[in-house]
This record gives structure tokens, sequence and C-alpha cells, in this order.
């Protein structure tokens, strides 16, 4: 079915075009036209245009085009019969609920049970009459099946009942209600029509779920609507900005206080579908966080899908014991809004703090905390904003953020490898630039070490496990490994606490490369460290073998390579953080002079840089 030119040309005179495309879409003015994220396919960079003078849209993304009103029609083929039947069952569907929706609303406000409970209930929770309205929130009867009877003389039949999840058919055969004695909080789609319903009992008995929900049907899948979109997308567009919070009441107390760019993601964890429904309005979502400890860490993670996503993320944590709803109403509404204002947080730096509390001087638990702070800022899209947020976390973690990128490239190189099914002939190859500090070694969770390095750390440790189990070794030429080892790296202290404790030792005294004379004069955790190092010693060439289908030389024929390879590893790390170090002194040079004089570092750290570069690769051709 086409609608005929003359009908549209009649719609759209009295027809916005901006009004209809700007209900999907958050609109920016360029020129004659307005541009806007298309609603029919995803992206992220707006390739949608609207040109409101003659009324027309069209996407250079995916090429869809037209005016107001033929948006499905233009590309309608004749449907079928299974489509037109569903299409009939959804509006069916629709009808039901917007029927029973009517019903608990008047039950709400007109049956004498109603007020005495239910009104009196969210009377009780501080909602006025007017929000009570807008949410068009209503009772059910404390009945078994007030409202099926109800609806099935009202024509519905048991069947389209059944389906709608607003009846349950017994197991004798009879039909009753689901919802009973709860206020109930219908759920609307994006255009407002309600689409299931959530319902709460009115008593703290914990032996009941607090909230009872409306099951999937072919008009409500959970995973793709968001509590609260509907009245909240207008004001979600004009602040450019989301709150997302938990439950019902908190996007109704915050609404009745004013706050009306809103929406929740009821309890369950977010969802892309959830979280393009928001893209559509807004790139930046505040996430309101419950006092509640326990949870958040669990949930940190639903919050990556919103960074995936190219969200930008901050979030607000409230005291413990409060939700916005109970928190909104102990401050009242500009206290509110001062609050949060005053505490939002971007979310990296959010979760880094989150993670600093409780890995304070804990290693294995710092070394968790870096992993996962990274493994959040991997998955922002956008490389600049990336970037910020290596120096954020740098600076907020005390980590130097080159070694922060480091893992970040980790990361992602194992997801790729995870993502290739068939298994890789050579060690990734994990390169910063050109010749970067990064590993060569196989994963070495793999092979045994308690403890996860991150970025430079895995070299100190090579190197101390070269120390330990062949520090008395002859190189060719002619000095002791341990000799030649301490000369080349001269003063260099270990960021790894542990590695450096055991160079610390073997700089006193080269015994201590004696794992026996060693074991006694060390902390307790640093022995299990030396033990795994030392059995690597039989481990690592096989595991290498395994993994990557390539035979090694025994350790001991190649000793001298290993050595010189991992030392100027070393010494690259180094002269990357001093590049870094002038890099940022020169940004806040005042003097020309002063500029001089960095600019001038800078150049004979880079031209050492080189030097070292070429020269390891030298050693790693050779090798
Ligand atoms: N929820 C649910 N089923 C439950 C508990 C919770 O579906 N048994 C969902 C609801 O959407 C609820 C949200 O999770 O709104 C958050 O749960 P909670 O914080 O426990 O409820 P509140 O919304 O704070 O409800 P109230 O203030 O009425 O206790
Ligand atoms: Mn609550």
């Amino acid at each position: 079915m086409r609608i005929s030119p003359e009908t549209i040309q009649q719609i759209q005179l009295r027809t916005d075009i901006m009004e209809v495309v700007g209900d999907f879409v958050s609109l920016k003015k360029k020129g004659q036209n307005y541009w806007a994220c298309c609603p029919f396919h995803n992206e992220k960079t707006p390739s949608f245009s609207i040109n409101p003078a003659k009324g027309i849209f069209k996407c250079f993304g995916c090429g869809k085009g037209g005016d107001a009103y033929n948006i499905e029609i233009a590309q309608d083929t004749r449907p079928t019969d299974q489509q037109l039947s569903e299409q009939n069952e959804r509006e069916s569907l629709l009808g039901l609920h917007d029927f029973a929706q009517k019903y608990y609303q008047e039950i709400l406000n007109n049956h004498p049970d109603g007020q005495a409970i239910g009104l009196n209930y969210f009377k009780e929770r501080g909602f006025n009459l007017k929000t009570v309205a807008e949410f068009e929130l209503g009772y059910s009867l404390k009945e078994w099946d007030a409202f099926t009877k109800y609806a099935h003389n009202q024509g519905f039949t048991y069947e389209l009942l059944e389906k709608s999840g607003l009846t349950i058919k017994t197991e004798k055969g009879s039909y009753i209600d689901r919802f009973r004695d709860r206020v109930m909080f219908p759920i609307h789609n994006v255009s407002g029509k309600t689409i299931a319903f959530g319902g709460r009992i009115l008593t703290n008995d914990k032996k009941q779920a607090k909230y009872l929900n409306s099951p999937e049907t072919p008009i409500y899948h959970k995973s793709q609507v968001l509590y609260g979109l509907y009245q909240a997308k207008k004001t979600i567009r004009e602040q450019d900005n989301c709150y997302l919070v938990e439950g019902y009441t908190d996007v109704i107390s915050l609404h009745q206080a004013d706050i009306l760019n809103v929406v929740a993601s009821s309890g369950t964890s977010l969802t892309v579908e959830q979280i393009r429904l928001i893209r559509r309005s807004t790139p930046n979502v505040t996430v309101l966080y419950d006092g509640d400890v326990a949870g958040i860490k669990a949930s940190l993670r639903g919050i990556d899908l919103l960074l995936e996503e190219d969200l930008n993320v901050k979030v607000v944590m409230f005291p413990a014991g409060e939700d916005p709803d109970s928190y909104v109403k102990k401050l009242g509404t500009t206290a509110f809004q001062d609050f949060l204002q005053n505490n939002h947080q971007d979310f990296i730096t959010f979760k880094a703090q989150i993670y600093l509390q409780d890995a304070k001087n804990d290693l294995i638990k710092r070394a968790e905390m870096i992993h996962e702070i990274v493994s959040s800022i991997v998955k922002i899209p956008d490389e600049i904003k990336q970037r910020i947020f290596y120096q954020e976390c740098s600076r907020l973690l005390q980590i130097d953020e080159a070694s922060l990128v480091n893992e970040g490239a980790k990361l992602l190189q194992k997801k790729t490898n995870q993502n290739q099914s068939a298994p890789q002939n050579l060690p990734p190859p994990l390169f910063d630039d050109e010749q970067g500090f990064v590993i060569q070694v196989p994963d070495n969770e793999q092979v045994v070490s308690p403890q996860k390095e991150i970025g430079v750390q895995v070299q100190e440790r090579e190197l101390i496990r070269l120390l330990l189990n062949y520090g008395t070794e002859t190189l060719k030429n002619g000095q002791k490994l341990v000799v030649y080892v301490l000369a080349e790296i001269e003063d260099l202290e270990f960021e790894h606490p542990t590695y450096q404790e055991i160079l610390k030792k073997i700089r006193q005294d080269t015994k201590y490369t004696d794992f026996q004379a060693l074991m006694p004069v060390v902390a307790s955790e640093t022995k299990s460290i030396i033990t795994d190092l030392i059995t690597e010693k039989y481990n690592l060439s096989e595991n290498w073998e395994k993994k990557y289908f390539v035979l090694t030389p025994r350790e001991t024929e190649q000793l001298d390579q290993l050595a010189i390879e991992n030392i100027l590893r070393l010494k690259l790390y180094q002269v990357h953080k001093l590049i870094h170090e002038n890099e940022q002194k020169l940004t806040y040079a005042e003097t020309d002079s002063e500029q001089d004089q960095y600019l001038l570092i800078g150049l004979r750290l880079e031209s050492v840089r080189k030097t070292i570069a070429q020269q390891l690769n030298n050693v790693v051709l050779k090798g």
C-alpha cells in the first residue's frame, strides 16, 4: 500500500518535518540543513540531513531519503500473510495494553481500594498527583481475576490476554491476573504507547519479589527498552545529556524534582540496544550510582559498554544507602541539582579511584587495577579521547603512561589472538613504535608467574630470570653474565618492587645469583617468585615451542643474545621515558632559552633512541 502523493502533500502542509524527524534523532543546524545521526542505520558521525524548507530528508550514509511521512511507505513492498498477522497481533497487543493501562489508572484514582491503598502509597512516597498522572501510574486490585474478567467482558480473547502476559492460565485451566495488589508502573515505548508493566508490592515482605514485570512479548523486549525515555527524550536532547538510573522510582522522583532527562535500565545490566536508544538523542551519559559499594565493581563492566559505543560517560556516586529517589527527597530539588553538578566525575577516573582505594599497596590488586582500567580505555573508539585517558590515569595511578599504553596494546593483541582461530607461527610482535620496549616473550600467564607485570616489568623479570639461572655462565666476551648485565644497566632501578629487591641483592654481592644464597635474605612473597623464575628454565623454551611451533635453540646457546636484547629493551624504555618527560617540560617551558635547551635535549635523546633501536634491530635479526 502506497499513500498517494496528494495525501502526502496534504499531510506535509500540516506536519513540520523537523518535528517528526526530530522526534527520533537529535538535530544540529549547519547552513540551510540540519544534520543528525541516521535513525535508519547505526552511525557515529552524522550523515543524515534534513532540509526543513523543502520538507525532505536524506541519509548520505545508507541512502534512505524521503519526506516526513513516507519513511516506511516508500520502501514498502506487499507484506506476506505472516507479516500481516504478526502486525495484527502487535496491534491487538498494543490495544490491550492501552486498555489495561487505563483500567489500572482508573482503579487507582477512582476505586475505593485503589485510593486507599495505591494512591495512598504513592502519596506516602511523596509523588504528587501531577506526577502520578504523567507516568500513568495505576493499581491492581487484591483479587484473583478482576482485570482478566473485566477485559474478557470487554471483548479481549483469553488467547490474547495470555499472550500479553497480563493474564496467566493456571494448571486447572482457569485464567487469573498476573498483577494483584500492586502499584502499577506502565512501561512505554519511545512514542508513548504502553507495552508492558512493572508492579510493585506494597509490603516489605522479603519472601516476595518487590517488582513483578511483564514477560517478553511480541511488543516488549526488555533489552530494547529504557524506562522513562518517552517522558525524557525531549529534555535529553535539549540538555544534551542523559541521566541513567536503576529504578522506576528514581526516574519518577527526579522527574518530579524537575530533572527531566532521566531514564532507567530497570535493574538489569545495560544492553547495546538501550545505549543506542540514548545515543539517538545525545552522546553524553551520566550514570547515577546507588551508594552501595558491593555492586559497583560488577556494574562497572556494564558501563564499559557505553564506552564501546563511543558515549562520553560521567558518574555520580551517592552516599551509602541512598538512591537518587531517596536522596532527592532528602536534599530537595536545588540542593540535589547542585549535588549532581558538583559530584560528577569522569567514568574512567571514577573507576580508577574505586580500584585505587581497594589496591593501595597490594601488588596483585594493583596489577588487577591497571588491567581493569586499561581494559576500559581500550574500549574507547576515539583515539584522541583514549590518549587523554591514558595521560589522566598515568597521573592518577602514578604509573608511567607508556606502560599503560603498552598494557593496552597487549590487551588488544590478546583480543585479536583470541579472535583468530588458527594458531600463529610467530610470537606476536608488539611494538610501540619501530622498536618499542614491548615484549616478545610468550604470554606470561601460561608460564608460572603469580603476578602480572606490565610493560617494562616483563623485561625486568626476564633479566632477573637470566641472572638467577645463568648468572655464572661465561659469555662470548669472556665475562660472566652477571658482571656484564650489572655493568650494562649501571644504576638503573627496576619498577617492579620484587625484581628491584632481587636486583639490589645481586648488586650487593653477585653470590646472590645462586638462589640458595638468595632465598634466606628475601621477603616471603619474593621467595615464591624466585621459585617460579628458576623453574621457568625448563619451561620457557618448551612453552614457546608448543605455542608458536617454532624451534628455539636451547637457551644456554643464546645467552649473549638474550642478555643483550633485554638490556637494550630496558634502555629503550628508559629513553622513551626521558623523551616523554622532556616533552612535558618543553610544553611548559616559559622562556625561549629554556625551550631551546629542552629542544636540544630532545634531539639528543632522539638520536640515542635511534641508536638503541638500531642495535636492538640488529640483535633481533641476528637471533
Ligand atoms: N527490579 C525488578 N525486580 C525486582 C527488583 C528490582 O525488576 N525484584 C528492577 C525495577 O525496575 C526497579 C529496579 O530494578 O525499579 C531497581 O531496583 P531497586 O533499587 O530495588 O528498586 P527501587 O526502584 O529503588 O524501588 P523502591 O524505591 O520502590 O524500593
Ligand atoms: Mn528506591
